[in-house]
């Protein structure tokens, strides 16, 4: 009889067992997925060498802020990370969107994802761009109607911006539930990117309630990873372990 293992939401492997009386399907959750905010090449490579880094997320203030040239950033970038690395264009219109989206994912087609801002325009280049094979991230979300265009139009990623909505009295991560409930009930593929997130508090309302991935700054991360109890404990254990007879 079969067992079917069901995966990232679609049948993964298929084995034979002579000894089961029925067929037997097996669900496995996808793992959720932690990308860096950010462009500093040694916060990227710091976050890296946790082992638990899954992509990274840029944006123009980012870059501007490393003070190195676009693309010598961008590729030092892919030149350590080996997942998702989302660039974002800076044309308002499809067409310079499409070139631009296109000239960047000749740095590492394998990659590089082309952020394009959720307007009108930048729903047409989602489109142009998957139909190139070309990884997108639709940014500047900011409600879960722009989330269901973007999936619609075969976005990769959605990233929804839960701390600017915060900053003017919304609920950011309120738009995140939404977002992922609409997607279950009609089984959308684009992943939602969790992000301007700003303390660990959105990071773990993001794993709560089911979001693919959440991008972090790394002042974030390393809060993520960190306990007054754990830094207590290892001072009490140190402490005691001089008392053991030599
Ligand atoms: O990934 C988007 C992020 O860079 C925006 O964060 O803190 O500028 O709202 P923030």
């Amino acid at each position: 009889m079969p067992l079917f293992v069901y995966n990232q939401r679609c049948f993964t492997s298929i084995f034979f067992f002579a000894e089961a009386a029925q067929p037997i399907i097996l669900f496995l959750e996808e793992s959720m997925k932690i990308f860096i905010d950010s462009a500093d090449i040694k916060e990227i490579r710091e976050v890296h060498s946790w082992g638990i880094l899954d992509g990274v997320t840029t944006n123009p203030t980012l870059i501007a802020k490393t003070g190195k040239k676009f693309d010598e950033c961008v590729k030092e970038i892919t030149g350590l990370v080996d997942g998702p690395i989302s660039v974002e264009v800076i044309s308002q219109d499809a067409s310079g969107m499409v070139n631009e989206g296109r000239e960047l994912a000749k740095i590492n087609k394998k990659n590089i994802t082309i952020k394009i801002p959720c307007t009108p325009e930048g729903l047409k280049v989602v489109k142009m761009l998957a139909a190139d094979g070309i990884k997108t991230n639709m940014t500047l979300v900011f409600s879960p109607s722009q989330a269901v265009l973007a999936a619609k139009a075969g976005a990769t990623f959605v990233s929804p911006f839960v701390g600017r909505l915060d900053d003017i009295s919304h609920f950011g991560m309120e738009i995140v539930r939404d977002i992922v409930n609409i997607y279950k009930n009609y089984n959308f593929k684009t992943e939602i990117i969790v992000a301007s997130i700003r303390h660990p508090l959105h990071f773990v309302e993001a794993a709560k309630m089911g979001a693919h991935i959440a991008t972090c700054p790394y002042s974030v991360l390393f809060l993520l990873a960190k306990h007054p109890l754990t830094d207590i404990g290892i001072k009490k254990f140190l402490e005691d372990y001089q008392k053991i007879p030599k």
